[in-house]
């Protein structure tokens, strides 16, 4: 009687002996590793924003260790929140230095984030083969959104309130279901306790949910290969190079400049990452003169202020995050970057414009000549997406692409 041949081929570490090669012929996490990132080849052109993928896997594993601890001491409840966060800076051992990662942390993840994001665009990382890499992605930054947004309302500061408070309203607007929506995420008629209770479990679940969809996202990554600054795919072996050395180096020269950025902002600068208004505690009998949001909501708030409407505005800001999700179908062009794309490029960086002076507008309440600037904006940034992708193919010449991503020697 002839024997099954084993269902699947051993991996490299499993031709020798010892435990390693045990383990590996039963689950070869060993072999699969050293496929995935070791010997996995690279394109050789990638330049320094290919780096921003390591830079926020690192960022995410710091700010879960750094959650985990401030969570140690952290107390969910409207009258002892504030003082919990008090005793965290003032009497916990290194406790000051926790909670500056990770708000110093928080703000430079949405930086990362939005530059992994506009590579992404400007590259036309999102075309087909890697439509999934492109939607995973967006998941995680909704998820982001959301756990950035549940951790500033935590240290139950002024700000945390107010903010809380226009978000939880602006929930409201919404025509029909809103007071209903409304009242379950506030969970009574006041925001206390209760709202505070759901943020917490909310932050503390999505920041690990983020952490599963990393892993789709770079599996998905894996499968396609990365995109590069041509946009074309490398043809041949001599367009490539393995993972490591070459690309565990770049990375961890990538990561160290960005902790550089991290420990100048975090030691000299604190106050680029807090708001002083939240250093008082939350009162609900007083509001502040300015309720402003984190920078990174900063162009959402421009948005929710430059349509008149409470609930148009809601409309825009969710829009704008909604729009992205469409890119991979809007844009027919057959060529991804937009090195060759000249009509694409100048539309990327006017929508680039538009969302900075939106950010803008957000920070000076649409008064004055912001008043004009935030509908302006509001308009070419849905018309970059709306209007400009689909138009480009046909209006577009494009520049022709080289033959191979490798230099000419
Ligand atoms: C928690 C957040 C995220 C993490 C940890 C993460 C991680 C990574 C990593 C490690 C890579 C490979 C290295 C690189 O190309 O930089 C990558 C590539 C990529 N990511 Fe993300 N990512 C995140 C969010 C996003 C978002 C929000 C988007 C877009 C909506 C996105 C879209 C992409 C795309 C399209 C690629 C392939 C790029 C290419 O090869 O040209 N990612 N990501």
């Amino acid at each position: 009687m002839s024997q099954t041949p084993p269902p699947h081929t051993p991996g490299p570490d499993a031709s020798g002996t010892g435990l390693a090669t045990w383990i590996d012929r039963r689950l070869p996490i060993l072999s699969g590793f050293r496929a995935e990132y070791i010997d996995f080849r690279m394109p050789i052109n990638l330049n320094g924003l290919w780096n921003f993928g390591a830079i926020l896997t690192i960022l995410l594993l710091l700010m879960l260790a750094s959650g985990l601890f401030l969570a140690m001491t952290y107390t969910p409840t409207a009258q002892d929140a504030f003082a919990s966060i008090e005793t965290i800076e003032r009497e916990l051992p290194s406790g000051w230095l926790i909670r500056g990662m990770h708000m110093t942390g928080a703000s430079l993840f949405m930086a990362a984030l939005y530059i992994h994001i506009f590579r992404g665009l400007y590259y036309g990382s999102y075309k087909a083969p890697r439509e999934l890499l492109w939607l995973t992605g967006l998941v995680m930054l909704l998820m982001s959104m959301i756990t950035a947004f549940a951790g500033y309302v935590l240290p139950w500061g002024q700000m945390s309130y107010w903010g809380a408070d226009v978000a939880t309203k602006a929930i409201g607007a919404i025509p029909a279901i809103g007071p209903t929506l409304e009242h379950i995420t506030t969970g009574s008629d006041h925001l206390g306790t209760i709202f505070l209770h759901r943020l917490f479990v909310l932050h503390f679940l999505m920041a690990f949910g983020i952490v599963a969809v990393v892993v789709a996202h770079v599996a998905a990554l894996h499968v396609t290969g990365p995109n590069n600054p041509t946009g074309i795919e490398p043809k041949t072996e001599r367009e490539t190079v393995p993972f490591h050395p070459y690309f565990t180096t770049k990375d961890l020269i990538g990561i160290a400049l960005f902790a550089l950025v991290f420990v100048t902002l975090m030691f000299f600068c604190p106050d680029w990452v807090a708001e002083a208004e939240n250093s008082l505690p939350a009162n609900p009998m007083q509001t502040p003169a300015d309720i402003e949001p984190e920078w990174y909501f900063l162009p959402f708030y421009g948005l929710l202020q430059s349509v008149p409407s409470k609930f148009g505005g809601l409309v825009a800001a969710i829009g704008a995050i909604a729009v992205l999700f469409a890119v991979p179908w809007l844009d027919r062009s057959p060529i991804r970057s937009a090195r060759y794309r000249p009509v694409f490029r100048t539309g990327v960086w006017v929508m680039i414009l538009s969302f900075f002076l939106l950010g803008l507008t957000g920070k000076h309440h649409a008064e004055g000549i912001w008043h004009l600037i935030g509908p302006l904006a509001t308009l070419t940034y849905f018309a970059f997406y709306l209007v400009l992708l689909p138009l480009c193919p046909r209006i577009e010449t494009t520049r022709p692409l080289p033959d191979t991503i490798a230099p000419t020697p």
